[in-house]
């Protein structure tokens, strides 16, 4: 039997250190919440791959359809010989999509891809090149993506020169001293000191901040950026990679707001582990683009594509938007809980909507000052005590909870107690 000390061995001579990793463990197999590594050792899941799994590891309806898809063909590419699942998901992701009137949705493979291709997207419907986005905003890691990314370490620091025309403005965390207000007159002084608002193709913000730190975009503000986009001929972008497929208790974080956007990026849990991005849109924007202006060799596999149908299909069935509520409230009470006891780590700014789930770790009990190494330490040790655990964040001191939204309750509680013991003092 192998171990994790020898992969990690062979590891570290065969793959750059660029690549960084969580936990030291080797995966084996995993079902729904629960991991095995290679010693036998299991783990409760409360990453999911980075937010893949709202339908948790190898959902039996998703292996199902991604199985018999798999003993058809697995590749055709679909710009030469197309396929029903392609279709057939860009029919159920038009009568989602959270806007109203016509959609089209087109398919690729990573996250960063779909985010690439809407900024075409974009730029093709309005004749424009400008791109605002936030700061400790993740839109990902190709150079157009780590560009609208804002953050510098690890994900621009090296890599430049980055294309021109990304800006940024300050994203509103009020505990971070910045309101909604702050942002909207940085957006302002934009305008006016280095880009005009008509040469802007698009704003794009996620709903809810992933690896910036689980942070809220105030309905106001994404009200307010509305409102600034249809003044100007701006289109707004939501990046539901991470918040979208049920994970804050909607099917796209952005209806918590009200605000329709006219472009959607999409990724990890829309096809429960198999790689597929798209981009849904209004109809008028996602077809200025002319033929042959989109696709890619892989984009929309069908595997992928056949699996993303049966992940719509439980998450109809299981009714995971109203559970990822109930999940999300039980894991807030309980850090709230753990936040009042004075034998653990000081923790606060316990936040989220649905399952979307997180909380700083801080120097001093009530203060706001981060502490990075004490959260180093919170998701090694969790690790120690058997929980899969991520942390995210501008200062790094943020802890997240992306468990499957399948999660048996006994699981869930079982995770619970183990970060409880991973938060001690
Ligand atoms: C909001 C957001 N956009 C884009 C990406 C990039 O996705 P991928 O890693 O699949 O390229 C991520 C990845 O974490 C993300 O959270």
């Amino acid at each position: 039997m192998t171990t994790n000390a020898a992969l990690l061995e062979r590891r570290t001579q065969a793959v750059p250190r660029a690549l960084t990793h969580a936990t030291a463990a080797y995966a084996a197999r995993a079902r729904n919440a629960e991991v095995w590594d290679v010693e036998g050792k299991r783990y409760v899941d409360f990453a999911g791959g980075i937010g893949v799994l709202n339908t948790g590891h190898c959902h039996p309806k998703v292996m199902a359809a991604a199985r018999e898809q798999m003993e058809r063909f697995t590749h055709t590419c679909v710009q030469v010989l197309a396929y029903e699942p392609y279709v057939a998901l860009a029919e159920r992701l038009n009568g989602l999509a959270p806007f109203t009137g016509a959609a089209r949705t087109i398919f690729f493979t990573t996250g960063a891809e779909a985010v690439e291709n809407a900024v075409k997207i974009a730029r093709a419907a309005t004749g424009r090149g400008g791109i605002i986005a936030f700061s400790g905003a993740f839109h990902g890691r190709t150079i157009m993506t780590s560009a609208l990314t804002g953050k510098t370490m690890p994900y621009k620091r090296l890599f430049g020169p980055f294309p021109p025309e990304i800006y940024h403005v300050p994203f509103p965390v009020a505990h971070h001293g910045v309101t909604v207000a702050d942002s909207l007159r940085a957006l302002e002084y934009l305008f006016r000191s280095d880009i005009e608002p008509g040469r802007v193709a698009a704003i794009m913000i996620e709903p809810v901040q992933g690896e910036g730190g689980f942070y809220e975009a105030p309905a106001e503000l994404l009200q307010e950026l509305r409102e600034i986009c249809d003044r100007h001929g701006i289109l707004l972008v939501s990046d539901e990679v991470q918040a979208g497929f049920g994970r804050t208790g909607k099917m796209f974080a952005i209806e918590h707001s009200g605000v329709e956007p006219d472009l959607v990026t999409v990724a990890k849990s829309l096809a429960g582990g198999f790689p597929l991005s798209g981009v849904i849109g209004r109809e008028a924007v996602m077809q200025a683009a002319e033929p042959g202006g989109l696709g890619g060799t892989y984009a929309g596999n069908p595997i992928a594509c056949a699996a993303a149908l049966a992940v719509l299909e439980v998450i109809a069935e299981e009714r995971l938007l109203a559970r990822a509520v109930v999940i999300g409230d039980r894991i807030k009470a309980r850090v709230r809980a753990i936040a009042q006891r004075n034998d653990t780590l000081p923790i606060g700014a316990i936040r989220g909507p649905g399952a979307m789930v997180g909380f700083e770790i801080f120097r001093e009990r009530g203060g706001s000052e981060p502490d990075a190494e004490a959260t180093k330490r919170v998701t090694a040790r969790a690790v120690e005590e058997g929980l899969i655990l991520l942390s995210c964040g501008v200062f790094q001191n943020a802890i997240r909870v992306l468990v499957p939204l399948t999660v048996e309750d006994s699981i869930l509680e079982e995770g619970l107690d183990k970060l409880e013991r991973a938060l001690a003092a």
